[in-house]
């Protein structure tokens, strides 16, 4: 067994099996990850939203320690959509307050296994409690290179181009030096690889404004599994699949 999991994963377990299918030199480099399915996971248990939110974080830290060990080298998390303001206040203060709760005891997490975190989105709406607690996070983590982990927070891929574009303008960029890589690097996202894999939980087949410009050449991977029921083996299982596939990027 790759010996980063030893502790994580029992020999001769459905996981390990599932492990020795992996092609460990051709991982994906990016993985992103839409956790869709809190809620339906917590009335299918008939139990309230927030608990299926809990049960959501504790998934996004299993899959982080995860994507770690397995040498993925950046994990992007769509933990809270420009969108999902629209939902009712008191889910909203909780999704908030879970994710400050998270940062504050996911930092050992993210220090023992070197994980750098970035968070991406527009941070303005954010509360200015949750919003110092991740900024410390972020420099706690800078010098880590293990994995970065891109935390999608109030974050929506359309606003994302708008505001590349704006700043663009407002630094004066030249229209005849303006390229896909630099508007590439003008995203959230700049300086980080396309995604090569896209994971969508809970059976919706759609993207909800994620990465819509970073995903162009991503292979896509839907799975009806609930967020919350996502494990490591539904997460061997994607990388698995996406091996499987035949990337061609237009060519033959
Ligand atoms: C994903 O689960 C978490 C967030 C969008 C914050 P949902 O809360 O969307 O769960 P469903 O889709 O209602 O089941
Ligand atoms: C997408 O899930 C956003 C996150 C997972 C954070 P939603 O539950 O908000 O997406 P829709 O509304 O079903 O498209
Ligand atoms: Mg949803």
């Amino acid at each position: 067994m790759l010996d980063t999991f030893k502790g994580l994963i029992e020999a001769g377990s459905k996981e390990d099996d599932l492990l020795k299918n992996i092609d460990l030199k051709s991982l994906p480099v990016h993985v992103a990850v839409i956790m869709d399915g809190n809620g339906r996971w917590a009335k299918r248990q008939g139990l309230p939203r927030a608990e299926g939110h809990k049960k959501g974080a504790a998934t996004a830290r299993l899959i982080t320690e995860t994507a770690a060990r397995l040498g993925i080298k950046y994990l992007t998390l769509f933990a809270f959509s420009s969108e999902n303001w629209k939902r009712p206040v008191t889910e909203i203060n909780t999704l908030m307050d879970m994710l400050h709760e998270n940062m504050v005891s996911r930092r050992d997490l993210l220090i023992d296994n070197r994980i750098r975190l970035k968070v991406i989105g527009d941070l303005k709406r954010l509360p200015g409690k949750l919003k110092r607690k991740l900024q410390e996070t972020e420099d706690v983590t800078s010098g880590f290179d293990r994995m970065q982990i891109n935390l999608a927070l109030n974050y929506g891929a359309r606003a994302e181009i708008v505001h590349a574009v704006k700043t663009m303008l407002e630094n004066g960029v030249a229209p005849s030096k303006v390229n896909e890589q630099v508007l590439s690097s003008y995203l959230y996202t700049g300086g980080c690889p396309d995604p090569d894999l896209v994971v969508r939980t809970s059976g919706e087949k759609r993207i909800s404004n994620f990465l819509l410009f970073q995903i162009a050449y991503s292979e896509l991977y839907f799975t009806d599994v609930f967020w919350p029921d996502f494990d490591i083996a539904a997460f061997f299982d994607a990388v698995i699949d996406f091996q499987h596939r035949k990337r061609r990027f237009g060519s033959l």
